[in-house]
């Protein structure tokens, strides 16, 4: 019947359809990529299996930008007129790997504002991949540990912590001289007119533990991590001595 006919041809169709889509594809990474604010990065990306793609039509894009093109590939050459002009002279393609299928791209002296999801493409084929791009600032300090006061009630000293020039925002946590996590107040976050943030705590530390605190502040996506240890004395004379005076 004209029905059978119908979707036997749509079967075929569709079967062909996923066979000549499934034949190439474009690859990004499968990790975010992650650059420190004015490092060169490459923003890997590949066609496979490789083929030419020297005469294609190639795109780098960003959805959340307006204009979105970071970087435009059009007849064997650089389209440079539509770029967004924060990345203006600031990308390039690897020319000769393009005949490998190579469209990684290179971006030169990362800015804060480059971190973001890219759109890496071939319009005409209709084959994209996306490509993370985690930046991180170089300029976080070590944390700097202040006695901020007594606990009368627990009988112990009150420890502030701050570290600053962080991003993206890292944790902090408090560590004893065994390395297990101290319970501490909340986490502060201040976030500069640079875009880095600020982090400080609070944490009281009491007689039972053991004397040599440690504050951490920790970047997980970016393995950034900055630490600095205090000695509290620990004796009863000293917490005695130390809250009799408050
Ligand atoms: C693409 O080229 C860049 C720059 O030479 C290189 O780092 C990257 O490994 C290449 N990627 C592939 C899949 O060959
Ligand atoms: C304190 O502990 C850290 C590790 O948690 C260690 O590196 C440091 O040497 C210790 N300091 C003292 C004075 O024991
Ligand atoms: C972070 O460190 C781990 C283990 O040391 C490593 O496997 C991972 O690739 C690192 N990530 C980055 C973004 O450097």
């Amino acid at each position: 019947s004209w029905l059978q006919k119908l979707i036997n041809t749509s079967f075929f169709l569709s079967f062909f359809f996923l066979l000549s889509t499934a034949d190439s594809q474009v690859v990004g990474p499968h990790q975010p990529v992650v650059a420190l604010v004015d490092d060169d990065v490459i923003l890997p990306c590949h066609v496979e299996p490789a083929e030419d793609v020297t005469a294609e039509i190639l795109e780098w894009t960003r959805s959340d930008l307006n204009p979105r093109f970071v970087h435009v590939w059009r007849s064997g050459q650089d389209l440079v007129n539509t770029r967004n002009p924060s990345y203006r002279g600031r990308t390039s393609l690897f020319i000769n790997e393009l005949k490998r299928g190579n469209i990684s791209l290179k971006l030169f002296r990362v800015k804060l504002s480059d971190g973001g999801t890219y759109e890496c493409s071939i319009p005409l084929m209709e084959k994209k991949s996306f490509v993370k791009l985690v930046v991180a600032s170089d300029a976080a300090t070590s944390p700097v540990i202040s006695l901020s006061g007594i606990d009368k009630n627990r009988g112990g000293v009150v420890l502030q912590c701050e570290s600053a020039g962080w991003y993206p925002e890292p944790e902090l946590l408090w560590l004893d001289g065994e390395g297990n996590l101290l319970s501490a107040g909340p986490t502060e976050t201040l976030r500069g007119p640079d875009d880095l943030y600020t982090v400080s705590s609070r944490v009281t530390v009491e007689k039972r533990h053991s004397n040599n605190i440690t504050c951490r502040v920790q970047q997980r996506n970016t393995n950034q991590s900055r630490e600095t240890h205090i000695h509290v004395p620990g004796s009863n004379y000293i917490f005695t001595f130390m809250i009799e005076r408050l």
